[in-house]
């Protein structure tokens, strides 16, 4: 079994790509064989400036391998240093329906919001279904905003098959219903672009500001407060234990605690909850050459799996070679 997943590197990690994406992947690596990657190819879409792609490209790596992607299990690596993910992505734009780039939400999406309507943004998922189909991958943990990319990837490995053959697995998408959508400190789904993130690393000063400054409802101390669209409850949910978080929702249903001391529970349990996880940042950054290191030996081991699989691509749509 082959899992695989790919996070940009075009900002600060969030509770949201963590509970979303990451963990879900980090606990994938005990399942098969995982192949977990750094999508700079695809953050080009949106960081036109080397110094901070670089930044960020490291950023992330010591954020995932903190965060417990175990090198020795899952093959960790950088997308751009298997290039041969963007000959694929061109075979498969050759047999790609324009309309099924532009049903696709994300593009959309990013152009309302001002990103730059590029040909790259546009033919983004082509490139995502790239990285899946290059590693022949049987499954792809995301967030649930990540759904429909993942359909677009089948429609073209399905096309591709009808074309030219078998050449494509099919592969299917793992979004684990309770964290598909973390939310947001506006309750919207938390996202970079939205401004409404608790970043995974923020220092204690940088997350009590965050936690504390959650807008809540005028409910008096003693009275019942909402359970139903609560963002403390819904994120406390993810960092508590059980019986804390249970605590917490008797208390939100009896009255009598308000919002502040709620907000403190939630800064404790978060703070708590990434400890463990900062302090292997800390030994992790502490190690200079490191995670080079591990990129570099993580992209040996996926090019070697990539190279069969455009071998057998060019072969099957008639690239190089000569008649016998
Ligand atoms: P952002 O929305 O902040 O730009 P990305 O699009 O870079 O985040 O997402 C990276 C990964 O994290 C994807 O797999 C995505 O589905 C997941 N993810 C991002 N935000 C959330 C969220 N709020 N809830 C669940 N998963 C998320
Ligand atoms: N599009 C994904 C995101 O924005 C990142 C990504 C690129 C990806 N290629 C992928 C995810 C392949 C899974 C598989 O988060």
């Amino acid at each position: 079994m082959r899992i695989l997943s790919g996070i940009q590197p075009s900002g600060t990690l969030h509770l949201g790509n963590y509970f979303g994406m990451m963990k879900p992947a980090i606990e994938l690596q005990d399942q098969g064989e995982a192949f977990y990657f750094i999508a700079d190819f695809h953050a080009l879409t949106t960081v036109h400036d080397a110094a901070r792609l670089r930044r960020h490209t490291h950023e992330l790596a010591l954020d995932f391998l903190a965060c417990g992607l175990d090198p020795a299990k899952a093959v960790f690596f950088r997308q751009s240093d298997v290039a041969c993910v963007v000959e694929l992505a061109w075979i498969l734009s050759t047999v790609t329906p324009m309309g099924l780039l532009e049903r696709c939400h994300s593009f959309k999406d990013k152009t309302a919001r001002g990103q730059a309507a590029t040909h790259a943004l546009f033919s983004y998922p082509v490139l995502m279904a790239a990285d899946i189909l290059l590693y022949d991958s049987d499954l792809v943990p995301v967030g649930r905003d990540q759904k429909q990319h993942l359909e677009v990837t089948r429609d073209i490995a399905i096309k591709v098959n009808e074309l030219f053959g078998p050449v494509f697995k099919l592969p299917q998408p793992v979004i684990r219903e309770d964290t598909a959508v973390v939310p947001g400190l506006d309750g919207a789904k938390m996202s970079k672009s939205y401004d409404n993130v608790v970043e995974l690393f923020a220092d204690e000063r940088a997350l009590k500001k965050k936690i504390m400054g959650i807008k809540t409802d005028s409910t008096p101390v003693e009275a019942p407060k909402p359970v139903e669209g609560s963002v403390i409850l819904d994120l406390f949910r993810l960092v508590a234990r059980p019986a804390e978080f249970e605590a917490m929702r008797a208390d939100f249903d009896s009255g009598g605690c308000g919002y502040g001391d709620f907000k403190k529970r939630l800064l404790n349990a978060v703070w708590d909850y990434f400890e463990p996880m900062r302090r292997r940042r800390a030994e992790l950054e502490a190690q200079p050459g490191h995670v080079e290191e591990v990129l570099k030996e993580g992209a040996r081991r996926a090019a070697a799996v990539a190279e069969p699989v455009i071998e057998r691509v060019r072969g099957a749509v008639g690239l190089g070679g000569c008649l016998k």
